[in-house]
């Protein structure tokens, strides 16, 4: 099963991650985007870096090449293997940051994305929601999208609503304010909602 966490910069995402993959116990492959392979990682230092000037179709194009290495050589052979993978953010971030908030389209995103992955989903994705001021005023990395300021995390806030709007089978969106236990009890009940009623005699 493949499952994804999503939100604006500061929503407090990659400690939700932690404390997740730490719940669903050691085989759990965790990842984030981008990143996760060497060439990802290095594509990651060039997009987080707002002093390295990038044209937005490059940008689009650089989450996809991250993301085509990660899928087909890392998450593909570890869902087949049966493994539980946890992604600190997927193709949902694309088409909320590069597709709405840059404006280069969300079937533009769409296609690119059968084109990297064969059009690879999560089974689940939990939207932290946060307030986009209350994350910017606490996301610290200065990186390239945090320096865009407020409007254009207010648009990524707005685009994740339209994706857990037209796929509420997929997106669950849960409150990202509190501890970090509180919001990590909202998140497994997401999973749990999602896994459906447990057959009788496995636990509580
Ligand atoms: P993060 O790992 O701290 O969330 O940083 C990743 C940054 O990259 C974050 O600002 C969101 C942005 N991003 C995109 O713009 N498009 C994408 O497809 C992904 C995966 C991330």
């Amino acid at each position: 099963m493949f499952i994804a966490l999503e939100g604006v910069d500061g929503s407090g995402k990659s400690t939700q991650v932690a404390m997740l993959c730490e719940a669903l116990g050691p085989d759990t492959l965790r990842i984030r985007e981008p990143g996760g392979t060497d060439a990802a990682e290095a594509i990651r230092d060039t997009l987080a870096d707002p002093g390295i000037p990038l044209d937005a179709t490059a940008e689009l194009l650089l989450f996809f090449a991250a993301r085509a290495d990660l899928v087909n050589r890392v998450i593909h052979p570890a869902l087949e293997a049966g493994r539980l993978v946890v992604s600190d953010r997927f193709v949902d971030s694309t088409e909320a940051y590069q597709g709405v908030a840059r404006g280069l389209g969300i079937e533009v995103v769409a296609e690119l994305n059968r084109i990297a992955t064969g059009g690879l989903l999560p089974d689940l994705t939990v939207l932290l929601r946060v307030d986009p001021a209350v994350g910017l005023e606490r996301a610290k990395s200065g990186d390239r999208f945090e320096a865009e300021g407020l409007g254009f995390q207010q648009l990524v806030a707005g685009a994740y609503e339209d994706i857990a709007r037209r796929e509420p089978d997929r997106v669950v969106a849960v409150d990202g304010n509190g501890t970090p236990e509180e919001v990590h009890l909202r998140v497994m009940d997401a999973l749990r909602e999602f896994l459906g009623p447990e057959p009788a005699g496995t636990g509580s």
